[in-house]
């Protein structure tokens, strides 16, 4: 049997999942749409509260839960709550991140310990705390967003302390898909290429656009929901082989 039985009522953790335009929302509420209850954590705690809102006008379940991914503290009170209100935690989708489009003379060690701090320590809190039940419930699935920056080191809008911060994710799953999956825990990451959210520096203009679609071989920029999709899939029943692998998501940008 290839696929893996998942309990009926389980919840999936999206991390970022509260940004309108994100890829975060897009995978919450893609989710909800395949049967699981989302735990819609994000920084900005109204825009969690609106995509959990989404999902349960929807006929769906969910919560929003304000986290700051870079606070022990914060992620630790995240838990709580979502084991308390929400079914078993079967899935930690790592969304959350900030850009920093800084060239490498002008970055500060301060926004160097900011991108990193969200962006790589933020994805070893939430991965730690949530892994936990997973390990000790010998059932879980963690997805990260790396970026195709950490491959070709930026050239698409975020630099040099962004690319390192990816690089970290790519490389911290892979560790905890060593240590995780004797215990029934996978972790992968995916890399997308440019997708038009609100981190590129706000919606792309028709000539950046065009600029990043005739980089890649697609010749298209990419969508929220091809990363969704692709996550989704790695999250589910069907991917219980898969650990330790980065898949790129970029319309041949970059070829890994
Ligand atoms: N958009 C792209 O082109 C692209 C490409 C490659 C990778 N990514 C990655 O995809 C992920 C999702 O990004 P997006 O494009 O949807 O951007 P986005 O800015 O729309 O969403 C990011 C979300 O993370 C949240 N967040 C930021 N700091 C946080 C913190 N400390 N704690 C909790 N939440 C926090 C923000 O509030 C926001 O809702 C990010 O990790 C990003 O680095 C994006």
């Amino acid at each position: 049997m290839s696929s893996q039985t998942f309990p009926a009522e389980r919840t999936a953790v999206v991390t970022g999942g509260g940004s309108p335009r994100g890829i975060g929302r897009a995978l919450s509420t893609r989710l909800a749409r395949e049967g699981w209850a989302v735990a819609v954590l994000d920084l900005d705690e109204e825009a969690a509260a609106a995509v959990a809102g989404e999902i349960t006008e929807a006929g769906g379940r969910a919560i929003g839960v304000g986290v700051d991914v870079a606070d022990p503290a914060s992620v630790e009170a995240a838990v709580q709550r979502v084991e308390a209100e929400l079914p078993p935690v079967v899935a930690l989708a790592n969304a959350a991140g900030i850009s920093s489009p800084a060239a490498f003379f002008d970055t500060t060690p301060e926004v160097w310990d900011r991108v990193m701090s969200v962006n790589a320590r933020g994805v070893f809190l939430t991965t730690q705390a949530f892994a936990r039940g997973m390990a000790g419930r010998g059932l879980g699935r963690v997805v990260s967003i790396s970026s195709v920056s950490a491959q070709r080191g930026g050239g698409t809008f975020s630099k040099s302390a962004y690319s390192a911060s990816k690089g970290a994710v790519v490389s911290l799953m892979r560790a905890v898909a060593r240590e995780l999956s004797p215990l029934g825990v996978t972790a992968n990451c995916v890399s997308p290429g440019p997708v038009d959210t609100d981190i590129m520096g706000g919606p792309l203009d028709d000539q950046r656009r065009a600029d990043l679609a005739s980089a890649g071989l697609v010749g298209r920029v990419g969508t929220v929901d091809d990363v969704a999709a692709l996550m989704a899939f790695l999250l589910g029943p069907d991917a219980g082989n898969i650990t330790g692998a980065t898949y790129d998501v970029n319309g041949g940008l970059h070829m890994s």
